[in-house]
């Protein structure tokens, strides 16, 4: 009798975890996603622009120099990180991978209205920087001195390097951790500090411009699904609404750079596991083999 009591109580409670608890915390960990919303970083929402003309652009451009940087067309940034992010909340990304990266008809269309193409309330960006053939223009130019190819990490940084750090690559929002020396007989690395100083200033003003400090990336792709983190940058709003990260902007090409860089930090030794599977399967048919060899030789003569 007492052992059916225990059993009834076991049986209960295993119950209410099946259905009481297990899909809620589905629900948390891997969120509905409606798929009509998504297409693939298509951006089927915003307005087709006119053709641009590059040359037009490049003279137009004058007027985004004076926040941002354009390193590949030796024109410097302004102001140093921390600075731009007292001024505008964020540093303005240095643009001469934006062509690369980010979907044309998205610059344009973020050229004429920041906050209503990112999805967010405010941005550091003002709006109404040019006209709508201007902003096609700008858009053609930064296409046209873009790099054909980028590395996974010049995607990341510059799509997302300005308020997301990783860690596990020494990245912080202001650039890589330099490597510094300590003093021999002391052990006070005064660079080292000073350069700590900075990136807690600038994450202080990131903060208060986007109301918390955005995650660190190091691990996101064991915390999440792929298709959710594709999802999430395709459209923020979509899976945390009211979120303050904006939609960038990402081209599909761009998403998958940035994907591969996450997955290189996150999730290191895949490579070497993925290779390990062939030598197992191997294994395996050479053992099958040599099993029925023997087996035969067992039995040889026997029957
Ligand atoms: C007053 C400073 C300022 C000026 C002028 C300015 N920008 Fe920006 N821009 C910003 C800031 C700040 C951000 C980052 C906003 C954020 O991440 O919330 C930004 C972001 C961007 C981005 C990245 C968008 C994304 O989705 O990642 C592009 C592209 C851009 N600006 C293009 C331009 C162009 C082109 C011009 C000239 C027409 C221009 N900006 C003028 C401050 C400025
Ligand atoms: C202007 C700043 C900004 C930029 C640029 C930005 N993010 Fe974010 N990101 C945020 C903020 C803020 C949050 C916190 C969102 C929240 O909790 O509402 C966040 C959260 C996230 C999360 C966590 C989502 C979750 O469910 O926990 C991921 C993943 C992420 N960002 C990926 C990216 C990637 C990838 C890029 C570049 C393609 C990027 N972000 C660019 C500000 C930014």
């Amino acid at each position: 009798m007492k052992e059916l009591k225990v059993l009834a109580v076991v049986i209960f409670f295993t119950l209410v975890t099946y259905w009481g608890v297990e899909p809620y915390a589905h629900s948390v960990m891997h969120k509905h996603i409606e798929e009509a919303k998504f297409n693939n970083f298509q951006y089927k929402d915003l307005k087709p622009v006119a053709k641009g003309n590059p040359a037009n652009g490049k003279t137009a451009f004058a007027a985004c120099a004076s926040c941002h940087g354009l390193k590949s067309q030796g024109i410097k940034a302004p102001m140093d990180a921390v600075s731009a992010a007292s001024a505008y909340g964020v540093n303005p990304p240095d643009l001469s991978n934006a062509g690369a990266v980010l979907d044309e008809k998205f610059i344009a269309n973020f050229i004429l209205s920041p906050t209503h193409t990112a999805l967010v309330k405010k941005s550091g960006m003002p709006g109404g920087m040019a006209s709508k053939q201007g902003a096609a223009d700008i858009a053609a130019y930064l296409k046209s001195i873009a790099p054909k190819e980028v590395k996974p990490k010049e995607a990341f940084e510059f799509a997302c390097g300005r308020c997301h750090a990783v860690h596990y690559d020494k990245w912080t929002q202001i650039g890589q951790t330099p490597k510094t020396k300590s003093d021999i007989k002391t052990g006070v690395d005064l660079a080292k500090l000073d350069f700590e100083k900075k990136v807690g200033q600038y994450q202080l003003k990131l903060a208060g411009y986007l109301g918390k400090l955005p995650p660190d990336l190091s691990i996101i792709v064991r915390a999440r699904s792929e298709e959710y983190l594709k999802k999430f940058v395709e459209n923020p709003q979509h899976i945390l609404k009211g979120t303050a990260m904006p939609r960038v902007g990402i081209s599909k090409e761009g998403y998958e750079k940035v994907y591969k860089y996450l997955e290189e930090v996150g999730d290191p030794s895949k490579p070497k596991r993925e290779a390990v599977g062939p030598w197992v399967i191997g294994f395996f048919v050479i053992f099958t083999f040599l099993a029925f060899l023997w087996y035969k030789a067992q039995w040889k003569g026997l029957k």
